[in-house]
């Protein structure tokens, strides 16, 4: 048995989080557009070849921002060829994941789904193939009422109304060798500026998110954020992360740990942009878009055999583990302890790519494990966070010292007066006690605790069950103690658990 304490205060404000933390992420990639948001003929299909299925369950994650088209895939993009009647629309190879793209779905068809699915785009332009002039045409085209060349084209395309996009990433990951143009930190810097100063001027009231490090392992790290903010400071607003984990060595204690690998590479980067604001004697704070974040390594095998120039190949399908779960929950506790910073964060990505859902062609769609904790994030985990001491027992690990058995955060929805506390218990062989001493002057009910874990680390889910799902359990009390009240609950071994509480 472990034990663990907390201590929670109403008043202790840590973070107010940006409701863009629960955001997605849709590339043109595999079977993420083809056969996952849109598939014609599918039995759920609308008329404009949205499968419904998919969307309900897309709408259950209750996502902000999704994030589009790209992605590697962003890298060789021509927006051009996606948009106009289909069947003048060009077959392409893609050179990023070597498939054929059949432009059958571009930004119009994007920005439709967006509406009917209840999110907003988070839209990106081209910084390999890509100039400064097609970025402003394709921000022209999207968000210019009427009355000039590229939203006239938009009106005759049967989009009167601009779709509007407000969040507008400038390239992907352009510090990997692997991307199409890859461009050193300076060569991007001075084009991103450029870019980034004609979609400015061509609509001043979007946000811009420049390319950071792929990952905190590339050799560029640190030094391209420094040199990329140097070039753009003045004109973006956001600078982006990305980090994808794998347990390859069937190692659960430091895969578990893996999300302080996370937690420092987001205080890093702060650390490189509070550099930079200083340096140039700067009011302003460019905060951090974490735009592509998941577990990722269960599909590298299989995505080998897939035979180049296939038109949407099953690549990258990851079929996620109960651990994968906790690790995204993890990953998701560490957003929010950060989200004094971190105001934007994508799961990477939304359907059949990495994804929370997947779906079979022609068939049903269906819920990983990990679309449990971004669910219970996104539904309680808005409102504010609260500073809380946690006293724990620690690990080493492999890769990582001092990981915590305990990993949790608490998040305080002041409209709903709800207080809710989202807890991993790393331990995976023992139950953790907590007590949590939670100060405030009124009374503190529990409403529910849910957890989800199985003895089976490797459990998954697939079309025809769900061994990992949310399930309640009735340990939990609270107490009133004085001016306080005392939460006690226990968490299984290896679990993912939301305590949800009533406040007055
Ligand atoms: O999300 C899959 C890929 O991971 C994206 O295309 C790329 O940006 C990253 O390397």
């Amino acid at each position: 048995m472990k034990n663990a304490k907390l201590q929670l205060e109403k008043n202790f404000i840590r973070n107010v989080i940006d409701n863009r933390l629960y955001s997605s992420f849709i590339e043109h990639l595999g079977r993420a557009v083809y056969s996952g948001i849109y598939e014609p003929g599918h039995e759920t299909a609308d008329a404009r070849g949205f499968r419904e299925d998919v969307m309900e369950l897309v709408r259950g994650l209750n996502v902000e921002l999704v994030r589009y088209p790209g992605g590697n895939f962003l890298s060789g993009y021509r927006w051009t060829d996606g948009i106009g009647p289909k069947e003048n629309r060009p077959r392409r190879l893609d050179l990023a994941w070597r498939t054929t793209e059949p432009n059958t779905f571009g930004i119009d068809e994007f920005a439709d789904w967006s509406a009917k699915a209840g999110v907003k785009v988070m839209a990106a332009v081209n910084m390999g193939t890509g100039t400064p002039e097609e970025a402003g045409a394709m921000l022209e085209y999207c968000n210019h009422p009427r009355g000039t060349y590229w939203s006239d084209v938009r009106r005759k395309n049967g989009h009167e109304e601009p779709h509007a996009i407000k969040i507008w990433c400038v390239g992907n990951e352009m510090d990997g060798p692997w991307q199409i143009c890859h461009r050193t930190a300076d060569e991007y810097g001075r084009a991103a500026a450029e870019a980034a100063k004609v979609m400015k001027w061509t609509d001043p009231s979007i946000e811009l998110v420049a390319c950071g490090s792929s990952n905190m392992r590339m050799p560029t790290f640190g030094s391209w954020e420094a040199a990329v903010l140097d070039h753009t400071w003045d004109h973006i607003d956001y600078l982006s992360l990305h980090i994808y984990f794998g347990n390859a060595e069937n190692d659960t204690p430091n895969f578990l740990g893996r999300s302080l690998e996370m937690d420092n590479f987001i205080r890093s980067v702060a650390g490189i942009c509070d550099y930079i604001k200083a340096k140039r004697h700067s009011k302003k704070q460019v905060f951090l878009s974490f735009d592509e974040w998941n577990v990722w390594y269960h599909s590298h095998g299989q995505d080998k055999k897939i035979k180049k120039w296939t038109m949407a190949p099953p690549i990258i399908e990851d079929i996620y583990t109960m651990e994968d779960a906790l690790v995204v929950g993890c990953m998701l506790i560490t957003l929010l302890k950060n989200a004094d910073r971190v105001k934007i964060g994508c799961l990477a990505q939304l359907v059949n790519v990495i994804a929370p859902i997947m779906t079979e062609s022609g068939g049903n769609a269906w819920r990983q494990t990990i679309f449990y904790p971004f669910m219970h994030a996104s539904a309680f985990g808005r409102g504010i966070v609260l500073a809380c001491p946690v006293k724990c027992e620690k690990y080493d690990s492999r890769e990582y010292s001092d990981v915590p058995y305990l990993e949790t955060v608490s998040v305080l929805n002041e409209e709903k007066n709800e207080l809710t506390v989202f807890a991993v218990n790393r331990n995976l062989t023992e139950n953790m006690d907590i007590e949590a001493d939670i100060f405030c002057t009124g009374s503190v009910g529990l409403i529910e605790h849910i957890t989800m874990n199985n003895q089976d680390l490797k459990a998954v889910n697939s079309a025809v069950g769900e061994k990992v799902k949310p399930s309640n359990i009735t340990t939990a009390k609270v107490e009133a103690a004085g001016q306080s009240a005392v939460l006690n609950a226990r968490l299984p071994p290896a679990s993912w658990n939301v305590i949800r509480l009533k406040i007055q």
